[in-house]
C-alpha cells in the first residue's frame, strides 16, 4: 500500500488575522507544507470568515523563502457550492474541498472545480456516511474527514473520525488511486500519531499551531510525534 509523504496544513482561521499576510508567511518558515484557508458563509455553518478577495491577496504570501508555490487548500463551508468555488480558482486556490451535502448536484460540482484547474476533495462531517464515494471516489484527488462540526477552531477532537478514517483510507486503497486523505478539527501534537495510524496522511491544525508562540516547535512536534 502507497501512502504519500505526510503533509501538515495550518488552518489560518486560528492566526491574527489584523497579520494574516505575515501569519501565512511565518507558519510556511516554520515548515508548514500547505496552507487551510477555511471558508464560512453565515448558512452552511454558523460563522463566517473570509472570501476569494482575501484568498487573492495572500495568494503571493503562500511560498517559501527560496520562491516555490506553497499550495493553497480552501476548504468550503458553504451553500451552494459552485460560484464560490469558482472564484477560489481564480483567485489562486491550488485544492478546493467542499461538503457534498451543500452542493444540490455534486458530479457536477467536482468536474467544476477540476476544469477550473484545480484539485478537488470531498469533505465528510462528523455524522455523514461516505457512500458517495461510491460515485466519486474515480474522480476526486482528496477526502477530508472532519474530526470537529464545521465551523469553528479550537473544539476537541471527535474520536468516531479515527473510525471514517481507516474506512476511507479502506476505499482508496480498493481504487488503487492516488487520494489524499485530509483530517481536519482538534489536531495537536499529542494526538496526530493515532490520526496518521488510523490512515490519514495529511493534517489541518488551527490552535493548536497559532496559538502558540513559535509555529515551528508545534510543527517540529507534530513530525516527531509521526516519525516515531
Ligand atoms: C473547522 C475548520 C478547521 C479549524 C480547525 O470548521 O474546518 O479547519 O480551523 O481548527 P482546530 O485545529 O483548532 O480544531
Ligand atoms: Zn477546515
Amino acid at each position: 500500500m502507497k501512502i504519500p509523504i505526510h503533509r501538515i496544513a495550518p488552518s489560518i482561521l486560528s492566526a491574527d488575522f489584523a497579520r494574516l499576510g505575515e501569519e501565512v508567511r511565518s507558519v510556511i518558515q516554520a515548515g508548514a507544507d500547505w496552507i487551510h484557508f477555511d471558508v464560512m458563509d453565515n448558512h452552511y455553518v454558523p460563522n463566517l470568515s473570509f472570501g476569494p478577495m482575501v484568498c487573492q491577496a495572500l495568494r503571493p504570501h503562500a511560498q517559501t523563502a527560496d520562491g516555490q508555490r506553497v499550495p493553497i487548500d480552501v476548504h468550503l463551508m458553504v451553500s451552494p457550492v459552485d460560484e464560490l468555488a469558482q472564484a477560489f480558482a481564480k483567485a489562486g486556490a491550488d485544492v478546493i474541498s467542499f461538503h457534498p451535502d451543500a452542493s444540490t448536484h455534486v458530479h457536477r460540482s467536482v468536474q467544476a472545480i477540476q476544469s477550473a484547474g484545480c484539485q478537488v476533495g470531498l469533505v465528510f462531517n462528523p455524522a455523514a456516511s461516505l457512500d458517495v464515494l461510491d460515485w466519486l471516489i474515480d474522480e476526486i484527488d482528496l477526502i477530508l474527514i472532519m474530526s470537529v462540526n464545521p465551523g469553528f477552531g479550537g473544539q476537541g477532537f471527535i474520536d468516531s473520525a479515527l473510525r471514517k478514517v481507516e474506512q476511507a483510507r479502506a476505499r482508496i486503497r480498493a481504487s488503487g488511486r492516488d487520494i489524499r486523505l485530509q483530517v481536519d478539527g482538534g489536531i495537536k501534537p499529542d494526538n496526530i500519531r493515532r490520526v496518521a495510524d488510523a490512515g490519514a496522511d495529511t493534517f489541518v491544525a488551527g490552535s493548536a499551531i497559532f496559538g502558540q508562540p513559535h509555529y515551528a516547535t508545534v510543527i517540529a512536534a507534530m513530525r516527531q510525534a509521526l516519525a516515531s
